[in-house]
C-alpha cells in the first residue's frame, strides 16, 4: 500500500550527508542544548497547576512524568545513534512506518513544538507582569507597574486579551524572521542563569521544609497524582532537541544518547528538590469546592476561588510559583532575582520550539508533503520567513487566548504521541534490521520500550478532555490534507531519489540552525 511506503533508511543517510550541517558538536554543548530545551515554563509556572491536581504528592508526579521521560529518551536515543539526522521522530517514523505515520508524527510535532511556544509564552507573561508589580521593592527608584487583569489575561480567567504574551510572541517570530540564532554561547549563559535561580531556589527552601506541610498528602487522589503527571511531562519536554541536533553533533551515536540521558538526569534532580522545596516550605495544597472537588486549573472558578482567599495567597494561585514561594517566605528580594532570571531566560525556550516548529516543517516540505513555499528562504535574511511568520501568527494568537496549563496539556498529547511512536520504531527496526550498526542501544530493550509506549498512553489517557478532542481533531485535519496534498506529491510518492535534489529544494542552510549551532556549512554551503 503506497501510504505505507518507507524512506529507506541508507537514502535518509546519504540525503543527510550530502546535505550535512558542520558537525560541531560535542557531549557538554548537547547537554546545555538539553537543559536548555527542558527548563522553561513547566517548572517555573505549571508546579503551581500541579499542586492544584496533586497536592504534595506533585513529587510524586515529578517522578512518574520524569519515568516516562527517560524511558522514551532511551528509545530516542537509539534512533539517534542510528539515524543521525535532524527531524527527529518524524524522520524516525519515516524509515519505519513508511510516510503515513510520517505524516502523522510530524503533524503532532506542530502541537508539541508551537503549542509549547505558546504555553511558554503565557508562561513568560506570569513572570513578568509578577516582576512588574514588584518593581518597587527591586528597585527602589522606580514604581511599581502594574498591567491590568484584562489585559494580562485571556478569556479563561475573565480577561480579554493576554498582551505580554503576544508581546513576546511577535518579538520571538521577528527575531527568528531576521535569522537571530541563539548561539552557543548565549544558550550556555542563559542555561547558567536557570540552573543558578534553581539551586538558589532550592538553597532557600529545603532548609526550612516542615513535614506537617506534607499531609494531606495526596488529597485528590491516585487520579489527581498521575492527572498532574501528565500536566508537568510538559517539564520535560525539550530534551529531544538534542536528537533533532545529532546532524551537526561530532561522533552522534556516543554524544547524542549521552547529551539525552545527562540532561534528562541533571533536570529530574533539580525538579525533584525544586518540588519538595516548594511544597515543604510553604505547602501546595489545592483549592476544592464544598464538596471536596478540586478547581480545574485556568478556569474562572479558580480564579474566583483565589480571589477570595484572605491573607497569604496559595501556590496554586500564583502564576510565577516559584518567585510567590520565596517572596511569601521572607525572601522578597530573592524572588525577584528568580522573577528576572525566569523572565531573561523563557523568551529563549519560546524561540527554541518556534524555531524546532520550523525545522519540521522544513523537512516535511523538503519531503513534498507540505507546499514548497513553506520552505521559501528570504532574500535577503536567508530564513523561512513565510513558514516563520505562519507558526508565529499561530503560536501567538494562542497564546493570546488561552491559558498556560491548556496549552501545555495540549502540548503533551502532541508530545506523547510521538514518543509512543519512537518506542514501537525502536522494536520494529530490532526486527527488521537486526544487523544495523547501533552504537548505543537501549538496554532491555523488549523490557524498556513497552514501557515507554505503556507510560506515554498512560499519560494520554489522564490528560485533560479537552486537550485529547484537540490532539484528534488536529489528527483529523492533518489526515485530510495528507490525503488531498501530500500523498501525491511526496517525493517517496514521485519516486525521487532524495540523493539528488529536486528543482525546488531549498538547501538546509536557508533555515538558521539550531540554537546553540553555529552556522551550517557542508558541500551545499
Ligand atoms: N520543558 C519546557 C518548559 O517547561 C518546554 O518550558
Amino acid at each position: 500500500m503506497a501510504n505505507w511506503r518507507v524512506k529507506s533508511l541508507d537514502s535518509i543517510l546519504a540525503t543527510a550527508e550530502k546535505k550535512s550541517l558542520t558537525r560541531s558538536l560535542g557531549p557538554f554543548q548537547l547537554t546545555m542544548l538539553g537543559i536548555g530545551g527542558i527548563i522553561g515554563t513547566g517548572i517555573f509556572v505549571l508546579t503551581a497547576e500541579a499542586a492544584q491536581k496533586a497536592g504534595p504528592a506533585l513529587m510524586v508526579s515529578f517522578v512518574i512524568a520524569a519515568l516516562v521521560c527517560g524511558l522514551a529518551a532511551l528509545c530516542y536515543a537509539e534512533l539517534a545513534s542510528m539515524v543521525p539526522v535532524s527531524g527527529s521522530a518524524y524522520t524516525y517514523s519515516y524509515a519505519t512506518f513508511g510516510e503515513l505515520v510520517a505524516w502523522i508524527v510530524g503533524w503532532a510535532l506542530v502541537l508539541e513544538y508551537a503549542v509549547a511556544a505558546s504555553a511558554v509564552a503565557v508562561g513568560w507573561s506570569g513572570y513578568i507582569v509578577g516582576l512588574l508589580a514588584q518593581l518597587h521593592n527591586l528597585l527602589p527608584f522606580l514604581p511599581n507597574i502594574v498591567i491590568p487583569p484584562e489585559i494580562a489575561n485571556g478569556p479563561y480567567a475573565g480577561g480579554i486579551i493576554n498582551l505580554p504574551a503576544v508581546f513576546i510572541g511577535m518579538a520571538v517570530t521577528a527575531l527568528l524572521v531576521v535569522g537571530t540564532k541563539e548561539s552557543a554561547t548565549v544558550n550556555a549563559v542563559l542555561v547558567v542563569i536557570k540552573v543558578l535561580a534553581l539551586l538558589l531556589f532550592i538553597s532557600l527552601t529545603v532548609p526550612v521544609i516542615n513535614g506537617a506541610r506534607f499531609v494531606p498528602f495526596a488529597p485528590l487522589g491516585t487520579a489527581g497524582v498521575i492527572g498532574a503527571a501528565s500536566s508537568i511531562f510538559f517539564a520535560f519536554v525539550g530534551f529531544d532537541a538534542v536528537s533533532t541536533a545529532a546532524e551537526e553533533t561530532k561522533n552522534p551515536q556516543r554524544n547524542v544518547p549521552i547529551g539525552l540521558m545527562a540532561s534528562l538526569l541533571i533536570c529530574t534532580v533539580i525538579y525533584m528538590l525544586v518540588g519538595a522545596g516548594a511544597v515543604g516550605s510553604y505547602g501546595a495544597q489545592p483549592l476544592m469546592d464544598a464538596a471536596g472537588v478540586g478547581f480545574e486549573p485556568g478556569s474562572k472558578e479558580l480564579t474566583a476561588a483565589c480571589s477570595a482567599v484572605q491573607g497569604n495567597l496559595p501556590l496554586v494561585c500564583s502564576k510565577e510559583a516559584l518567585a510567590h514561594v520565596l517572596r511569601s517566605i521572607g525572601h522578597p528580594v530573592v524572588g525577584s532575582l528568580l522573577g528576572i532570571a525566569a523572565t531573561i531566560a523563557l523568551p529563549s525556550v519560546v524561540l527554541m520550539m518556534m524555531f524546532g516548529q520550523t525545522r519540521i516543517f522544513f523537512v516535511m516540505s523538503r519531503d513534498g508533503l507540505l507546499p514548497p513555499v513553506l520552505s521559501k528562504v528570504h532574500p535577503r535574511f536567508k530564513t523561512p520567513h513565510v513558514v516563520t511568520i505562519i507558526t508565529g501568527a499561530l503560536v501567538t494568537v494562542a497564546a493570546a487566548f488561552f491559558p498556560v496549563g491548556k496549552l501545555a496539556d495540549v502540548s503533551n498529547g502532541g508530545t506523547l504521541c510521538a514518543f509512543f511512536l519512537v518506542s514501537l520504531a525502536i522494536m520494529a527496526l530490532r526486527v527488521s534490521q537486526p544487523n544495523r550498526k547501533r552504537s548505543f542501544r537501549t538496554p532491555m530493550v523488549w523490557v524498556i520500550a513497552p514501557l515507554a509506549a505503556a507510560g506515554c498512553l498512560l499519560l494520554f489517557w489522564f490528560l485533560v478532555p479537552v486537550a485529547k478532542a484537540v490532539f484528534f481533531g488536529w489528527g483529523a485535519v492533518g489526515l485530510v490534507f495528507y490525503f488531498l496534498y501530500g500523498r501525491t506529491r511526496s517525493n517517496v510518492a514521485l519516486g525521487l531519489d532524495e540523493v539528488h535534489e529536486r528543482d525546488d529544494d531549498i538547501p538546509p542552510q536557508g533555515v538558521p540552525p539550531l540554537p546553540g549551532i553555529p552556522t551550517p556549512g557542508g558541500k551545499d554551503a
